[in-house]
């Protein structure tokens, strides 16, 4: 092997090997309940709250989900609300992965309502 191949070798594998980890982690196939779960209640419940009773963002209770479609919840978790503190999730959930969230959000959600 040529002598000047070794540092492009060595190149390419620091490139390589975390596309192969970050393939892994993204080839999970179906979403994940369990990590999907985790980050609503924790990641997104770090601003609409643990019990999604709000915070620096709005509650987020089942009955007021359903006045919006899976698809608009969607994409407001994937991208955002513009000019607002919700950030988008594209980078951390699939379209799958936002579409479970929001159905979690309209059929299974911790919190039902805020009226009791
Ligand atoms: C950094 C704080 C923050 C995080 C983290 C966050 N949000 Fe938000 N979210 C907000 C704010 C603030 C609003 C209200 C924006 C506005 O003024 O319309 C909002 C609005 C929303 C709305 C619209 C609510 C409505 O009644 O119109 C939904 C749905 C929502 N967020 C879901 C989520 C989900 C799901 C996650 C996690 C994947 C998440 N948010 C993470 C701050 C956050």
């Amino acid at each position: 092997m040529p002598k000047r191949a070794l540092p492009l070798l060595l190149l390419g594998l620091v490139w390589l090997l975390p596309q192969a980890a970050l393939a892994e982690s993204q080839d999970a196939g179906a979403p994940n309940p369990k990590r999907l779960e985790a980050l609503l209640y924790q990641d997104c419940g770090s601003c609409h709250g643990m019990t999604l009773r709000g915070g620096l963002g709005p509650a987020l209770p089942q009955d007021r989900m359903q006045a919006l479609s899976p698809e608009a919840l969607t994409h407001i978790i994937r991208h955002g609300i513009p000019g607002t503190a919700m950030p988008g999730w594209e980078a951390l959930l699939s379209e799958e992965e936002a579409r479970w969230i929001a159905e979690h959000l309209q059929t299974d959600n911790r919190l039902k309502t805020l009226d009791d």
